[in-house]
């Protein structure tokens, strides 16, 4: 396994001689909510910048951290099923552990498996399902950043989900995410079993992000936009178009969700 610790030490080191911030909050925006980066203020550090963070893909954005005195989001994410290892899809995890981040919030796009959803909806996570194929703690373990078989019944803190739903005007639903490794979406055959097991949506991100910030004990809030149904829960094929389309028409909604959130944690 790789290094964890190390990895944190020299981020810090890395972070030391460019911002002073340490704030409380981490946000690992999906891709279509960097608009949220964007206009926080604060300190833009690109990703190349800093030591020891991966190289986003050429087709993704060309990543960076955002940091002010309350937050510290992170544009840009690395998912499984651009063949990066999965040591290195918890990075920017890892990047927020270094800064001392003590409760994360991350969001995705999913599609949508309950009949109950529809595109363009939010729903809060409520706890996941790893059907990535890979579990970023798997080797040996140091037992100074977390425990060996690390306990994940809370892994979408009941607390914080609580929090924020006693704060937003009106109540968002709540699902279980299955995570996959991608890049096909699933087949029909795969939907009808994840609906099975249990799965209200479907993605290709967040869980690795998760497990680990669970294991280095950060509480963690997680939003999924719907952006489109599954694989045969309407009768239509499923384009990549879609998933974008719907992303950028609910941005300004999302976005809105994601700061009051943002605020109502600042304000503990
Ligand atoms: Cl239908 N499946 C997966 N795996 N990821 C998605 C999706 C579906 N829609 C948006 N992201």
């Amino acid at each position: 396994m790789a290094d964890y610790y190390t990895t944190i030490e020299a981020f810090r080191k890395s972070l030391e001689k460019s911002t002073e911030f340490r704030p409380r909050t981490g946000v690992i925006l999906g891709s279509g909510l960097s608009k949220i980066a964007d206009s926080l203020s604060g300190t833009a550090i690109d990703y190349s910048q800093i030591q020891g963070m991966p190289r986003p893909t050429v087709e993704g954005h060309r990543g960076f951290l955002k940091i002010s005195r309350d937050y510290a989001l992170l544009a840009g994410r690395f998912h499984y099923y651009e063949g990066h290892a999965i040591q290195d899809v918890v990075k920017p995890v890892l990047l927020l552990k270094a800064l001392g981040v003590e409760r994360l919030i991350v969001t995705n796009a999913a599609g949508g498996i309950n009949p109950d959803f529809e595109p363009g909806q939010i729903v809060l996570i409520r706890d996941h399902i790893n059907l990535m194929g890979a579990n970023p703690l798997v080797g040996p373990n140091n037992g100074d950043l977390g425990p060996r078989f690390p306990d994940m019944s809370d892994a979408y803190s009941r607390a914080l989900r609580k929090r924020i739903s006693a704060r937003l005007e009106y109540p968002l639903k709540e699902g279980v995410y299955a995570g996959l490794s991608g890049p096909c979406y699933e087949t029909p055959a795969e939907i009808r079993m994840l609906e099975k097991i249990g799965a209200d949506m479907v993605g290709m991100s967040t869980v690795p992000e998760v497990i680990m910030a669970n294991y280095l004990g950060m509480g963690t809030v997680g939003f999924s936009c719907i952006t489109n149904m599954a694989a045969g829960i309407l009768d239509q094929p499923l384009n990549h178009q879609e998933v974008i389309d719907t992303a950028a028409r609910v941005e300004t909604h999302f976005r809105g969700i994601v700061e009051t959130v943002m605020e109502l944690l600042a304000s503990e």
